[in-house]
C-alpha cells in the first residue's frame, strides 16, 4: 500500500519511517517533517539521520510547517532531548532535503500514484491540515488518514490532552471535518506498546546497524519517559499507527464520534471521544482502543532487520 509519512522526529517517529520503510506490505512514497518533538530544522535533520542509519534512499523527504496554525509552537525537549533524538551519536546525513515544501511534496506523490496514498501522521496535524486547506481537490487522491494522537484516557502534556493533538487542535480539527476516513491511534492504545527489557535488547540483538542505533534511542526514550511521565517503559506511539496499515489484525479499533476541543480553559486540544454515544451525533472516526503487542514487536523487528 502506498503511503505518505508525515513525522516530527522524534523517537518514536524513527521507528514509525523504519516501519513503513522496512515493511512488505507498504510502499513508502514520500516523507515530510512538521515542528512538533523539537523546532523544523531539527525534526528535518532527524528525518534525514533515521533514512541515513537505515540505508533508505530514494524516499523524497521535505520540509513542512514549522509552527501550528494558530497556537505558538511548543517543543518536547523534556522527552525527546535538545536535538529532538538524544542518547545516540548523531551522523551527519547524506540522505538529500528535497526542494519541495512538504505540501507540495504530498500534492505531487498523491497526482503521480494510479491509487489512492494513504498518509500516516506522527506529529502534529498542520501540514495535512495544510494540503487539505490549499489543495482540496487532491482529497479524493487520499486513501485515509492514520495520525498517532490523542487519547480516549488522560493526556501526556495537560491532564487531559495529548501532545500532537494539543500542539496543533485547530489542524487536527480540519483533517477530521475533512470527510477522509480517519484513524486516531491514542494513547490508550500506544501504551500498549512499552518498550520492556525484552524489546530493547530484540531490537539490539538484529544486529544490524539500524538495530544498534534504535537501541540506543531506545535507552534515552525509556528512561525520559520514567523520569518525566513517572511511566514504568517507554510507549513507542508513533510505529503504531504505521501498524494500522502494515497489519491491521495487529490494531483493534472501533467507530465512533470525534471532537477536538479548541476552545476550552484547561481542556484545549482534547480528544472527546464518544465511545458509548451519549451525544447521538454521526460517528466520524475510526478510534484504535487494542494492540497485539508481541505482534506489534514482530513487525517492528521483522521491518528494522531488512534494513542496513
Ligand atoms: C506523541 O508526541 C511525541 O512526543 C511523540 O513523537 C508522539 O508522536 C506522543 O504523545
Ligand atoms: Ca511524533
Amino acid at each position: 500500500m502506498p503511503l505518505i509519512l508525515d513525522c516530527d522526529p522524534g523517537h518514536d517517529d524513527v521507528f514509525a519511517i523504519w516501519l513503513a520503510a522496512g515493511n512488505p506490505a507498504l510502499e513508502l512514497r514520500a516523507i515530510t517533517t512538521v515542528a512538533g518533538n523539537g523546532t523544523l530544522v531539527h525534526t528535518t535533520l532527524n528525518a534525514r539521520i533515521a533514512c541515513t542509519v537505515a540505508g533508505i534512499s530514494g524516499v523524497p523527504i521535505a520540509a513542512g510547517a514549522d509552527r501550528p496554525l494558530v497556537k505558538p509552537l511548543a517543543t518536547a525537549e523534556w522527552i525527546h532531548g535538545e536535538n529532538g533524538l538524544g542518547g545516540p551519536e548523531l551522523p551527519e546525513p547524506t540522505v538529500p532535503l528535497d526542494p519541495r515544501g512538504a505540501v507540495e511534496l504530498m500534492a505531487d506523490t498523491l497526482l503521480a500514484s494510479a491509487e489512492p496514498v494513504a498518509i500516516v501522521a506522527t506529529g502534529p496535524l498542520t501540514n495535512v491540515a495544510t494540503l487539505i486547506r490549499d489543495r482540496p481537490e487532491l482529497l479524493g487522491r487520499i486513501r485515509e488518514v492514520v495520525w498517532m494522537g490523542g487519547t480516549t484516557e488522560r493526556g501526556n502534556v495537560t491532564p487531559y490532552a495529548e501532545f500532537n493533538a494539543w500542539v496543533d487542535p485547530d489542524a487536527a480539527a480540519i483533517v477530521l471535518a475533512s470527510g477522509i476516513r480517519f484513524t486516531m491511534v491514542g494513547l490508550t492504545v500506544t501504551h500498549q506498546a512499552m518498550v520492556t527489557d525484552a524489546v530493547r535488547d530484540a531490537v539490539a540483538g538484529i544486529g544490524n546497524r539500524t538495530g544498534a542505533f534504535g537501541a540506543e534511542l531506545l535507552d534515552f526514550f525509556r528512561s525520559m519517559n520514567q523520569e518525566a511521565l513517572g511511566l514504568p517503559d517507554g510507549p513507542l506511539h508513533d510505529p503504531v499507527a504505521v501498524a494500522v496499515l502494515a497489519d491491521p489484525e495487529a490494531v483493534g479499533s472501533v467507530l465512533t464520534r470525534l471532537d477536538i476541543e479548541l476552545a476550552g480553559t484547561e481542556t484545549l486540544g482534547v480528544t472527546s471521544v464518544d465511545l458509548v454515544g451519549i451525544l447521538e451525533r454521526e460517528p466520524n472516526a475510526h478510534v484504535a482502543l487494542e494492540l497485539d503487542a508481541p505482534r506489534f514487536w514482530r513487525l517492528i523487528t521483522d521491518a528494522l532487520a531488512t534494513l542496513a
